[in-house]
């Protein structure tokens, strides 16, 4: 039997390069795309010798042509950290307005199935806790993290709408803060950052008193949520993450332990719109998809900070202070 073709868009990113992993070991075949704006090809580098995997470098905000046949598209291009979207918002509302049509369209001519990557900035800052998918959201258009948060919200829309109105396959992940093999250490987000702190030997930087939430998700699971998504038959949006919550200063405590690093956590002001508490509920992916997370926070850590501490030297050192700690996403 021919093999089943897929494309996966923001494949030689973080989570894009760990979708091409499984399906490439579940035999399909893979057609990755990226413009390689936040990504590395050293992240799919090791696929590229596979006669079931070809790589395109292409910025899907323009027009989008693969040719053959396609049974699913998995569309995560988009700049996904606070550091990159600040620095360029508006390509990340064109990959996720205009790159999502793009896509759709694509999905609708080819008779394929395609999965977009949402994420819970919809939820913006939440007036509840844990987040529900029926929860609306609060988020500001006009602030610095509308331009994604925006983006997100418009390609569920677009998504819905062609799902509607084509009648196109679609399915929607709510992704909430993902980790592991793969992140940059300069993105921004708060494990890179006190991961790459304690390395350096650095005070780890806590934004606001600490007293914020986060719940952290090992990519496996994530990986496995959203394999288990696209083969279900549900088209509504679908939260995938770990429930479990933890303060960013009890956060910070946990890295300091597990890197045995003598360092202290410094405070600095907080910035603006950051949300106050992240946790997802995940009923929906529970009951629908038989899902939830396996790894723990601990194992996960252990798996990241090997992971991180194995990277060339320089790539640690040359980060500088300014360009990863901005916030305690
Ligand atoms: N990592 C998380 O915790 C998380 C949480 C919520 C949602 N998401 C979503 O998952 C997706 C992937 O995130 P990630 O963490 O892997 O980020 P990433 O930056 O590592 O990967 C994104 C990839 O998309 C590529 N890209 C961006 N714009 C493009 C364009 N116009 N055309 C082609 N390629 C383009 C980049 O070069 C990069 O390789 C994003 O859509 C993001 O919004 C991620």
């Amino acid at each position: 039997m021919a093999r089943k073709r897929i494309l996966i868009t923001g494949a030689a990113g973080f989570l894009g390069s760990h979708l091409c992993d499984r399906f490439i070991s579940e035999d399909f075949h893979v057609i990755a795309m990226d413009n390689l704006i936040t990504g590395d090809l050293r992240n799919i580098e090791h696929l590229f010798k596979l006669e079931n995997f070809e790589f395109y470098n292409h910025d899907v905000s323009t027009f989008v042509h693969v040719p053959g046949e396609l049974d699913y598209i998995l569309h995560f291009a988009s700049p996904a950290s606070p550091i990159d979207y600040l620095k360029i918002p508006i390509q990340t509302l064109k990959v996720g307005s205009l790159g999502t049509h793009n896509l759709l369209g694509l999905a609708r001519a080819k008779h394929a199935r395609m999965l977009i990557a949402s994420t819970s900035e919809v939820y913006g800052d939440p007036n509840c806790n844990p987040q529900p998918e029926e929860y609306w959201g609060n988020v500001n258009p006009v602030g610095p993290r509308g331009v994604y948060d925006e983006a997100k919200r418009f390609q569920e829309a677009i998504t819905m709408a062609y799902h509607t109105f084509h009648g196109v396959e679609t399915r929607i992940v709510r992704i909430f803060n993902t980790y592991g093999p793969r992140m940059r250490l300069n993105d921004g987000r708060v494990l890179p950052a006190f991961i790459g702190q304690a390395i350096r030997g650095e005070d780890l930087t806590v934004f606001g008193d600490g007293s914020q939430t986060r719940s952290f998700c090992y990519v496996d699971d994530l990986i496995e949520g959203i394999y288990r998504l696209l083969f279900s038959d549900y088209p509504y949006p679908v939260n995938i993450g770990n429930p479990d919550e933890i303060t960013i200063l009890e956060f910070g405590e946990e890295i300091i332990k597990l890197t045995g690093t003598d360092q202290k956590l410094v405070t600095r002001p907080l910035p603006t719109d950051d949300p106050k508490q992240r946790r997802p509920d995940i009923t929906k992916a529970r009951e629908i998809l038989g899902w939830e997370p396996k790894v723990s926070r601990a194992e996960g850590l252990k798996i990241t900070y090997e992971y991180f501490k194995s990277l060339p030297k320089d790539i640690i050192e040359k980060i500088e202070h300014k360009d990863f700690a901005n916030y305690n996403k």
